[in-house]
């Protein structure tokens, strides 16, 4: 058949027309993606080893604190404006309660000083949750007599962390225990000590997803309880629920939360989308690590083009209404967007 005929479509539109040449199409570009909308995740370690390569996470690996210092630099030169620590630890350090949560040198606190002492304008993000420090790999204090989480009890203690997170210098607390009524005790806690400048970007829409099964090996909340398939839906939100994520979103909009977030990000745009025309505040979507896992181990096999997966994904939850997007690809993006 040849493109050459007599037919011709009588047609008023013909949005090809935008598409045609590659300055059209950028003219037409609704959503951008850019380093600066991004947030790197990262895992710290104690000591003075090499970076231990995470295997369910190719090419992200544990890092000790003067690795991340210059993994940071790098960061923050690529145009990538904030890191999210996450802290690996020894098992020797968990316990039941998690008390070295509480600890004033413990290791993520001596991440977020020597950060701020060398790139102060590096905005710096700590998780606000008991899973790195508990055996049992739980977001907060387990309740023997009920089986389940204590919410007040573990607020009490994620306010205090919030304390010794800000004296440190952190910018930004991010509780992801989804406990409720944290981000109103978080914001009292650091007001009443003189810390009214440390803001808390709020897990609001956490679900209860498979997708974190490589994260916790990262951070080793799996190895400690012993499975990836750690049970937390009797916090986390089930799957299936649109309006209670709107719920928990308001509710923490109402508590004082600076930043809302939704997480995971690809399987949920459509909570992301409805949270942004619900809320004036800037919003976050974590795209998690078996997000991430999922476009590499495909990659890996030649089953997908790795980096117009990794971009195309990314722009999908901006386009979902995410202003900003925690993502273990911000590194390798801001590389290949140079
Ligand atoms: C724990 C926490 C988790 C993630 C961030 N903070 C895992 C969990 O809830 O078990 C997941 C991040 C990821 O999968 O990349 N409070």
């Amino acid at each position: 058949m040849s493109a050459a005929t007599n037919f011709r479509l009588d047609l008023t539109r013909r949005p090809r027309r935008m598409r045609r040449t590659a300055s059209l199409r950028a003219l037409a570009q609704e959503t951008d993606l850019h380093p600066h909308n991004l947030i790197q995740p990262v895992f710290v370690i104690d000591g003075d080893g090499a970076p231990e390569p995470i295997e369910s996470m190719p090419g992200i690996s544990r890092m000790t604190i003067p690795q991340l210092i210059e993994e940071a630099r790098a960061l923050l030169g690529l145009g990538i404006p904030a890191i999210a620590l996450f802290p690996k630890l020894d098992a020797s350090l968990k316990s039941d309660d998690g008390r070295e949560a509480l600890n004033p040198d413990t290791l993520v606190l001596r991440a977020i000083r020597a950060l701020k002492a060398e790139l102060p304008e590096m905005a710096v993000i700590t998780d606000l949750a008991l899973d790195p420090y508990t055996t049992h790999g739980h977001d907060g204090l387990y309740d023997v007599s009920c089986g389940d989480l204590a919410n007040d009890a573990t607020v009490e203690v994620l306010a205090e962390m919030a304390v010794l997170a800000a004296e440190a210098g952190v910018d930004l607390v991010a509780p992801s225990d989804m406990m409720d009524g944290r981000v109103g005790a978080i914001r009292e806690a650091l007001d009443g000590n003189g810390f009214d400048k440390t803001g808390i970007m709020a897990y609001s829409a956490k679900f209860a997803s498979a997708f974190y099964g490589p994260f916790r090996d990262a951070v080793g909340s799996a190895g400690s309880a012993g499975t990836h398939h750690l049970d937390k839906r009797t916090y986390q939100l089930n799957p299936g629920n649109r309006r209670e994520a709107l719920m928990e979103a308001a509710l923490d909009e109402a508590e004082g939360a600076d930043i809302l977030m939704v997480k995971p990000a690809g399987p949920y745009l459509d909570i992301i989308r409805e949270v942004r025309e619900e809320t004036e505040l800037p919003l976050a979507a974590y795209q998690v690590s078996g997000e991430y896992a999922q476009i590499m181990a495909a990659a890996e096999r030649g089953w997908l083009d790795l980096e117009r997966c990794r971009d195309e994904s990314l722009l999908a939850i901006r386009r979902a209404g995410a202003d900003m997007i925690l993502t273990y690809f911000a590194k390798d993006f801001a590389l290949g967007s140079r």
